[in-house]
């Protein structure tokens, strides 16, 4: 089995081959979605909201990344493993990012960070990819500016605004980060960056043209609750399996019938 490089992505896209991503917080659900043959686990800092019941992303830490990204790394044999950088790690100072970028490779095991980019960061994108480190851009709809936005809004469709997204992933492009990710940007939108770059797009509810999809692992498999926004395709209902396994567990102890000789060392 070949282990994924960040070099192959563009070889994927330009042979037409669609990049699967999804994301992962721990080695074992890291070693199901491996071995099913997904492309990339990005440790997401949506771990915010599926793993730590919170609001919204801004409160993860970066030790909290990297103790994830590095359980994250202890499942996996194929897929590329990029990691968040959280709210906080590489806004202060370029050299702040380079450090931070550093700590979830040195320590967290990642092989390359992704970064929530507008204008002001393409210069942080060079000196992280400068130092080594491979980096991919995500732009569109960038959940810890939350605030600023006044909430998650569907990006690309303001005067100007589709122009400003196909520049923006231009100069992420030009300043070396290997893949852009797109959120919640109008598909006719990530259709035009998806052609105006050489790198691979991956996109998370921004249609059908980008050269990969990404999703929430938690939301994929039907863990989460949702509500759901509608381009989170549920293919299992997982939630419903542990509800009901839980509940004939709790019966089967009640009732004495849990454990069984089977069960006992006698
Ligand atoms: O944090 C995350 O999981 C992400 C993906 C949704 C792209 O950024």
């Amino acid at each position: 089995m070949k282990k994924l490089r960040t070099t192959d992505f563009r070889k994927m896209k330009e042979q037409g081959e669609k990049i699967a991503m999804i994301t992962a917080y721990d080695s074992t659900i890291a070693a199901i979605v491996d071995a099913a043959g997904v492309d990339v686990i990005l440790v997401g800092d949506s771990l915010g909201n599926v793993v730590q019941g919170l609001e919204n992303t801004l409160s993860v830490t970066l030790d909290e990344m990297i103790y994830h990204t590095k359980i994250v790394s202890r499942g996996m044999a194929r897929a590329h493993l990029c990691s968040d950088m959280p709210f906080l790690s590489y806004q202060k100072s370029p050299e702040d990012a380079v450090e931070s970028a550093g700590r979830l490779l040195k320590e967290g095991q990642a092989e390359s960070v992704k970064l929530e980019i507008n204008d002001a960061y393409v210069d942080t994108v060079y000196r992280i990819q400068k130092a080594g480190i491979p980096v991919v851009a995500h732009i569109g709809l960038c959940p810890q500016s939350v605030h600023i936005m006044g909430g998650y809004k569907i990006q690309g469709g303001l005067p100007g605004e589709s122009e400003k997204l196909v520049d923006l992933a231009r100069s992420c492009e030009q300043a070396g980060a290997f893949m852009v990710v797109i959120e919640s940007v109008l598909s006719t939108v990530a259709k035009d960056i998806t052609e105006s770059v050489k790198v691979p797009t991956v996109g998370i509810g921004s249609g059908a043209f980008c050269d990969g999809q990404v999703l929430v692992v938690n939301d994929m498999i039907g863990l989460t609750p949702g509500p759901f926004p509608r381009f989170v395709k549920k293919y299992a209902k997982v939630a419903d399996t542990i509800s009901n396994s839980t509940r004939k567990y709790v019966e089967d102890v009640k009732k004495g019938k849990f454990p069984l000789k089977e069960h006992s060392y006698e």
